[in-house]
């Protein structure tokens, strides 16, 4: 079974990347399912119903989200319609779920956990014992489970890669925007890598104009956070896995600029 996740999708320029590259992505690789994070989708503050429609149009599965999942209004209401756009399971109350159940195009059950991390993030509960719960909630048959751990800490990353390892196929980290090059199989068979990146501009300080961002460093000032535009870049993993077990078999990055 082959798995696109797809890194945070922020503001157009990530929605115009996968907007031009998903289909073939999805012929080239043979891909029996896509995951995305779209937190970041809507100029990179939230997603609103409109963006994760569309972004679902377009060949996405399944949405995960994170710390910015509230910051339209009007997604609270369209949380409980639409199952595929999850927000982290461990919050402690608002509507919608963290947890996906589906069927993959290729006929595969498989599902879909969001976490959210609690080392220099907002409080919420624990999510390793809330992954604990979650994947109990699970049928034996559901062998495919993939995990958005969307985390500020790589150790908090680590430590859910290492917990959940061989309970899952994949624990993703999402969040920084800042990719990292430790993908690998865990020992017990979980594909592993503490952030895949971000799919959106890279001539930018995690998204948002740079000049702003130097600004406030340097005058601790309050200031209005754009979006940037330039270098776009598309930030995926591709998890090959075993659907008889649930194993992955192999995780490798995949980056693709824009034009
Ligand atoms: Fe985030």
């Amino acid at each position: 079974m082959n798995i696109l996740f797809i890194g945070d999708i922020f503001g157009r320029p990530g929605r115009t990347l996968v907007a031009d590259h998903l289909r073939d992505l999805i012929e080239r690789h043979g891909l029996d399912l896509v995951i995305a994070n779209g937190e970041n989708a809507a100029a990179g503050f939230g997603i609103t119903p409109r963006l994760a429609g569309e972004l679902l149009a377009l060949g996405i599965d399944v949405l995960t989200s994170g710390n910015h999942i509230w910051d339209r209004r009007e997604i609270l209401e369209f949380l409980p319609q639409e199952p595929r756009l999850l927000r982290p399971a461990n919050y402690v109350s608002g509507p919608g779920r963290g947890l996906y159940r589906g069927t993959a195009r290729s006929g595969i059950e498989y599902a879909v956990l969001n976490l959210q991390g609690r080392v220099f993030m907002g409080p919420s509960d624990c999510p390793f014992r809330t992954a604990d719960r979650e994947l109990e909630q699970l049928p034996a048959s559901c062998k495919i489970r993939i995990v958005d751990m969307h985390a500020e800490a790589t150790s908090e990353k680590l430590a859910m890669g290492w917990y959940l390892d061989g309970r899952v196929t994949a624990v993703v980290g999402t969040h920084t925007h800042v990719p990292t090059a430790d993908e690998c199989v865990l020992p017990q068979g979980t594909a592993y890598i503490t952030d895949i990146g971000m799919t959106g501009p890279y001539d930018s300080v995690i998204g948002i104009n740079k000049e702003t961002i130097l600004q406030k460093f340097l005058t601790q000032m309050p200031a209005k956070f754009d979006a940037a535009e330039g270098d776009a870049r598309l930030m995926a993993v591709l998890i090959r896995a075993d659907a008889e077990t649930g194993r992955a078999l192999s995780i490798e990055r995949l980056q693709l600029r824009a034009g």
